[in-house]
């Protein structure tokens, strides 16, 4: 699902414009199946993207295009996701019809859903059962503020590129973890994108997006908590943050943050309860983005929900190209790239 058509170009450029860390990742579709070719990453100035909004066009645009300079992509057109409080992602149940058909419907019905004007919102859907029997059917609906879309397409412009699809950040996280992790979709799992700033904490069901909820936490929230309480500097706690080491100094904010970000998963899960017909109980979770590499981070989590709590890796099922992290450290940056791995693995 997306808000715009693909095109015709045989590699997708996947753009993800963190407010920590902006990610490209080209993957190449021409021979049938996925070939991850380049990655490259670059830093935002700090402030320049608060929650998710663009404080500051012109600095992003900049690195934008600078990141396009350094890593050498041409392609103008790429594939760039939208997400947090106004987007909205539902599964809904109407009468059985045909995709054609459904779209008024699923129109109609959205407006109970969408808590904004629905004449400025994009929406899209995708029937979950098309090949049911029953009455009615399944329905994954779709909605964001054609605002936030028109934003982000001004973004690219200002960076003298195109959008070529925009999608849903869940849903791009989504599909890059169905690749890597077919198991994962039966059953009940959650997929956590720890950011900078913020947490995604989405719920997928038998291989369905099912929910998806923002947390304000993320490696800044860690970092100002190294600085104010522990007095290091920015660049000791990034060293702590992104090590490999436990460490006195950082183990009693990874045990409270970590908690945090597990009763943000506790809630979905009882939101689940409450919501579903068929009680979905989470049984797995996958935690990626930056804050993912946290020393000491998955094993709080692991504690308090009493599951497995493992760091997802976008290309643990991907084909990667000789070099295509170039300079980079896979290990180090590999589990920042689920969403543009996501976004890339959109073919045209
Ligand atoms: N190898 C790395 N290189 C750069 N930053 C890293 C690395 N490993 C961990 N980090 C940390 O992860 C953060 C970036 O993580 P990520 O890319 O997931 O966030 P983001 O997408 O920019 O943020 P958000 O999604 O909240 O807008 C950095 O700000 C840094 O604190
Ligand atoms: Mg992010």
């Amino acid at each position: 699902m997306a808000f715009l058509g693909l095109g015709k170009q045989s590699k997708t450029v996947g753009l993800d414009i963190g407010s920590g860390l902006i990610k490209l990742a080209v993957i190449d579709h021409s021979a049938g199946r996925p070939v991850l070719t380049q990655v490259s990453v670059t830093p935002v100035l700090a402030d320049a993207i608060v929650e998710g909004e663009i404080m500051d066009p012109g600095v992003v645009a900049d690195a934008i295009r600078g990141l396009f300079v350094s890593a050498g992509v041409k392609q103008k057109k790429v594939a760039v996701a939208v997400g947090g409080r106004d987007v909205i992602v539902k599964k809904i149940q109407v009468d059985r019809m045909s995709e054609a058909d459904a779209f008024d419907v699923v129109r109609w019905e959205a407006q109970q859903y969408v808590p904004f004007d629905i004449e400025g919102v994009e929406l899209d859907f995708q029937v979950l059962d098309p090949d049911g029997e029953g009455l009615q059917m399944d329905v994954l609906l779709v909605a964001a503020k054609r605002e936030l879309v028109e934003t982000k397409m001004a973004l690219l412009g200002d960076a003298g590129l195109d959008a070529q699809v925009v999608d849903v950040d869940a849903f791009a996280l989504h599909n890059a973890f169905e690749l890597n992790y077919p198991a994962a979709m039966r059953g009940v799992a959650a997929l956590i994108n720890i950011g900078h700033e913020v947490t995604n904490v989405n719920v997928v069901q038998d291989g369905v997006p099912l929910l998806t909820r923002d947390l304000s936490i993320g490696t800044r929230k860690f970092r100002e908590d190294l600085q104010r309480e522990r007095g290091l500097s920015s660049e000791a706690a990034d060293g702590l943050l992104q090590g490999y080491e436990r460490s006195p100094d950082l183990d009693p904010y990874v045990q409270n943050r970590g908690e945090e970000i597990a009763v943000g998963v506790e809630r979905a899960a009882a939101f689940l309860q409450t919501a579903s017909r068929d009680s979905a109980t989470i049984a797995r979770v996958f935690c990626c983005g930056g804050g993912a590499r946290i020393p000491g981070l998955t094993d709080v989590m692991s504690r308090r929900l009493r599951m497995p709590v493992e760091v997802a890796n976008p290309i643990q099922a991907l084909e990667v190209k000789n070099g295509a992290f170039g300079p980079l450290s896979v290990d180090e940056v590999a589990p920042l790239l689920m969403q543009v791995v996501g976004l890339a693995l959109r073919r045209a």
